[in-house]
């Protein structure tokens, strides 16, 4: 699964499947990193969520952003380094199902864009579960089934007829975006990803959908 990632950083960094705008926004307001805090930013990609949490929050804030491709990592140790936040951000290179580091390390874990990818979500969740520390909380931006009406039947046909056509003429690796169009079929809609993320031992499990449900928002909390 790395070595797909791997080959289709680039292809992936060119397109818009990444927390950015309002989605970005909302992750961070949600996780409310207080002073001296660390959080856990999984499948982290080339940073972008772990250096808009730094920009967010007070300098004792430390992110560490974990994925397992070491392509995204290098591009995102160069932005990291050039960035104001070069001190307070960390990148580990590991899957997130089996992670290195001990339990209740964090304070809180988000994830943007990367759980639909995983090959057992249940593991992941447990394994978030398990560095978590008691009361922390764990936020995961991901996207989901559109909830207005007709919404949905413009978004299938969007998606399986025109995003792999687009991304092609963008990128010229239309498997990369069949690849995503059919993730995103195959993921839970937002009432059962929250069962999952329950299921995995969490509670206060909620979740805000955003541009009609095309993404949905869920946080839980250890408790
Ligand atoms: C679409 S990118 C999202 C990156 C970032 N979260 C963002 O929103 O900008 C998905 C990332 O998840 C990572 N990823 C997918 N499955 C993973 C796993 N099981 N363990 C670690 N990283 C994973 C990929 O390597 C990739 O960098």
């Amino acid at each position: 699964m790395s070595d797909i990632w791997s080959e289709r950083a680039e292809a992936y960094r060119q397109s818009a499947i990444h927390a950015e705008g309002d989605d970005l926004d909302l992750t961070v307001a949600w996780c409310e990193p207080g002073d001296g805090v660390t959080v856990l930013d999984v499948a982290t990609g080339t940073g972008d969520v772990a250096l808009e949490i730094a920009a967010r929050t007070p300098d004792s804030v430390r992110i560490v952003g974990e994925d397992f491709t070491q392509g995204m990592l290098v591009r995102g140790r160069e932005k990291i380094a050039q960035s104001p936040y070069r001190d307070r951000i960390t990148l580990v290179n590991a899957p997130c199902e089996a992670m290195p580091h001990p339990a209740a390390a964090f304070d809180g874990v988000t994830i943007a864009f990367g759980i639909r990818n995983f090959v057992d979500i249940e593991a992941g969740l447990r394994e978030f579960r398990r560095v978590l520390r008691p009361g922390g909380q764990f936020i995961c931006l991901e996207f989901s089934r559109p909830v207005l009406p007709l919404l949905d039947v413009a978004y299938d046909a969007y998606s399986f007829n025109i995003i792999p056509a687009i991304g092609e003429i963008i990128t010229g690796d239309r498997a990369a975006y069949q690849y995503l169009v059919e993730s995103i079929r195959r993921f839970p809609d937002q009432g059962r990803f929250a069962k999952l993320i329950e299921w995995a031992g969490f509670g206060l499990v909620r979740y805000e959908n955003m541009t009609g449900g095309v993404v949905a928002l869920h946080r839980g909390y250890k408790l």
